[in-house]
């Protein structure tokens, strides 16, 4: 049977924790034949930028190689079914990542799937995202339990469902600040026990990390941005948080909405180590799936 890695909780505690340190070991190594002869599918059906560049890049810096397909470039895309199509690029390939509007499709995928598949981002969740914002808590906070409080600002999409479930697993304590209307998961709020606020300020008040996103997510009704007056991330927020707070934002970013112009290149701001320890992390993961 294969293992994919469809959620964060499909590896344990342990094995983020031992991943983190493989992934610290391959920057410092970055070039290995792991992986030699094997390839990786990406089925995207959405943009990406570093997550298709930290798979890629990835596959090859460990020996081996990725196919990106684009869903319209497939059968797939004119109606051949996903379980069809699972069946047959498992028998071609060691693993398939996929980027998606609809979660389900992804389970499906792996239903039916004799090789690992990962979840590349679905409007439900990006596990892969987690992997890298671990670690930069981690590097930057000297954080090895995970253990102080996080804040999330803006709305509860789907990195923040992410966040909620390494909440549950690690049991740090976090603050979602959203919009009505604009919450997370019910499930995994409740699951995490985290609170919803209304204001940015008292979600910040002691946060070791300060964590936002995009306003409209890939898919998303673009009106959605009116909603979130007064949920922009600046560095007068910050100023309110931990001594030694960290800002995170997996990217892309959009400078006047959900932060400012400059608080991305604020001392505080880990986001640019965060998209790089997405390529050290994705390889761990895919020596961890696939090896
Ligand atoms: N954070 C993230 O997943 O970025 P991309 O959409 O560029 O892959
Ligand atoms: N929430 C964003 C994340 C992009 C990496 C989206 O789904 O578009």
């Amino acid at each position: 049977m294969a293992r994919h890695f469809l959620n964060l909780a499909d590896l344990s505690t342990g094995e983020i924790r031992a991943l983190i340190n493989r992934a610290a070991a391959l920057r410092r190594d970055p070039l290995t034949d792991t992986l030699s002869g094997r390839t990786l599918a990406l089925l995207f059906s959405k943009p990406s930028t570093r997550t298709r560049i930290a798979l890629e890049a990835g596959m090859a810096q460990l020996g081996g190689q990725a196919l990106y397909l684009g869903r319209d470039s497939l059968q797939l895309g004119r109606g051949e079914s996903i379980s069809d199509t699972a069946r047959v690029m498992s028998s071609m390939v060691d693993a398939v990542a996929i980027r998606t509007h609809a979660h389900a499709e992804i389970a499906e995928f792996a239903a039916h799937s004799d090789a690992p598949v990962i979840n590349a981002l679905s409007e439900r969740a990006h596990p892969c995202q987690l992997l890298a914002d671990l670690m930069t808590w981690q590097e930057r906070c000297g954080a090895a339990d995970f253990d102080a409080p996080v804040a999330w600002i803006g709305d509860g999409n789907n990195v923040c469902n992410s966040w909620l479930e390494a909440s549950s697993m690690f049991g740090f304590e976090l603050r979602v600040a959203c919009p009505e209307g604009f919450e997370p998961d019910a499930e995994r709020l409740r699951a995490a026990g985290a609170s919803i606020v209304r204001d940015v300020g008292e979600a910040v008040r002691g946060a070791a990390v300060v964590n936002t996103d995009t306003w409209v997510s890939m898919g998303d009704d673009p009106a959605r941005a009116a909603a979130f007056a007064g949920y922009q991330v600046t560095a007068e927020l910050l100023d309110q948080a931990a001594e030694g707070v960290i800002l995170l934002h997996c990217l892309p970013a959009y400078r006047g909405s959900e932060v400012d112009e400059t608080v991305l290149d604020d001392a505080r701001s880990a986001v640019w180590q965060q998209a790089e320890n997405r390529l050290h992390t994705h390889k761990a993961l895919l020596e961890l799936l696939l090896r």
